[in-house]
This record gives C-alpha cells, structure tokens and sequence, in this order.
C-alpha cells in the first residue's frame, strides 16, 4: 500500500533542489552557527526543544517519513524557530552527498528503528560503518548523542565507541540511563512512562581526530528511487 504523500509548504522545509553539493549551509541558515543534525526526527518535538535551549546553533533535522517531516515543520513553524531546517532525505545520503569534512558540531540519533529480529539487525543504521564514517563529518570535539529503549542496540553501540580510535566517551559508564534535562522526544516518551530505561551514548570526536574515514558502506538505494517521482512540497 502506498501513501498518500503530504505536500510540504513550509519555509523551513528544504528540498534537494536547493542544496549544491557539498551543501551550503551557512547560506541556508543566513549565519554561520554550528550546524547540528537530528536523524530520524519523527514528529520534532525533541529538535524543537534542542533548538529551543540553544538559539546560537543550526539545527538540520531529517527524517524518511514524509508525514513526520510535515508534523515536524509545523510543530516548528507554530513555535517561530528560526533554527531549524527540515528535509525528507536518509541519512546516509545525506553525509555522503550533502556534508563535507569537520561540518557537524553535534549529531543526535533518538530510538533509531531497532530490527529486533536477529535476521533483521544488519539493517541497523548505527553500526561500526556507520560511525566511522560519522568521524569523518563531525569536527573535532562534535558530539554524538544516542539514545534507544532498545537494550540490545545499545549494548552493540557502546563497546564500538568505546573501541573505535577517534571517539572519546563522555560517560562514566556505556551505556548510561537517559539524564534529566536531556530532551524528551516522542518515543522516550512513550517508554519511559511505561516505566522502561531508555540507554544513551555521549561521545566526543577527539580533538586530535581531524579527519574520519569516508562512508565505507556504498549508499542503499532503496528510500531514494522511490522518491525520483515525488514532488517536495
Ligand atoms: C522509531 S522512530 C523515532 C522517532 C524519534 N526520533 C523519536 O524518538 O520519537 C525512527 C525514525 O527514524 C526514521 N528513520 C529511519 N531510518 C532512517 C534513515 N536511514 N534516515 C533518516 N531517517 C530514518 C524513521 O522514519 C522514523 O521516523
């Protein structure tokens, strides 16, 4: 079943027609503030208090999910944030298309999708590929925040950030139980008042890690192809 593909008209909503590639996002934001990215921000509430908290910094907050990229820009457009962009794009294809060396100065992934059939795990979007070539976008001292209700993903993210040169934790313990004044987004919300931890990661690319590797993996062209005929808003 296909669905019906919500138009998008919203100032903050950036389509790829608008971007070069790598992308300017210092033009795109009218400033030259850090620019943060949310992948997978489902209906925005956690961006939109991120963005809240910190008005100095850029926020790029993408999701696959067309009607939560429309939640999300009107959730936005209602608050009258100006730091916040949006885009319908996956996140692979993003760094690999859009960003460029030492662009990011945080990267903030909540309750990822957890494939918890065993069979099914591969298809995991933070894997040892996926965060080395994280290095290669974040700057130096760029944080990398994630969180998951999902034990056994956070039980295979910890002990590769804490293996991988170029990642310095910013925890006693990997993984640790969610902080207080970290923002709550739709899913944590969901487990957390029904009682269940949410895990979290916090890590740091070392100051002395200029560079990262670039994608290893080759982009999936799966969530692309569908789109080549679908007009953004
Ligand atoms: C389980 S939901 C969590 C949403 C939100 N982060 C939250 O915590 O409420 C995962 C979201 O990630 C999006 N997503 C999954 N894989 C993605 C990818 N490769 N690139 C961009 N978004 C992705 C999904 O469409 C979905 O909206």
């Amino acid at each position: 079943m296909t669905q019906r593909i919500i138009e998008i008209s919203s100032p903050n909503f950036v389509t790829e027609l608008q971007l070069e590639s790598p992308a300017n996002f210092a033009a795109l934001f009218e400033n030259h503030n850090p620019l943060c990215l949310e992948i997978g921000c489902g209906i925005g509430d956690f961006i939109e208090q991120m963005a809240t908290i910190h008005p100095q910094r850029n926020f790029l907050a993408i999701d696959i999910y067309n009607k939560g990229c429309y939640k999300t820009c009107r959730r936005i457009d209602g608050a009258g944030l100006g730091n916040i962009r949006v885009m319908r794009i996956e996140a692979r294809f993003l760094l690999d298309r859009y960003l460029s060396l030492n662009s990011l100065a945080a990267v903030y992934i909540n309750c990822p999708d957890p494939w918890p059939k065993k069979r099914h795990r591969r298809r995991r979007l933070v894997n040892r590929d996926f965060l080395r070539a994280l290095l290669y976008y974040l700057q130096p001292g760029g944080e990398l925040f994630f969180s998951t209700d999902f034990t056994d993903y956070a039980e295979q993210v910890a002990p590769l950030v804490r293996d991988l040169p170029g990642y310095e934790s910013q925890l006693g313990r990997l993984p640790e139980t969610i902080p207080q004044d970290y923002p709550r987004s739709k899913y944590m919300r969901r487990f957390l008042d029904k009682g269940q931890p949410i895990h979290f990661i916090h890590c740091k690319k070392q100051e002395s890690c200029a560079s990262g590797c670039h994608l290893l993996t080759p982009v999936r062209a799966g969530f692309r192809t569908s789109w080549s005929s679908v007009e953004h808003g």
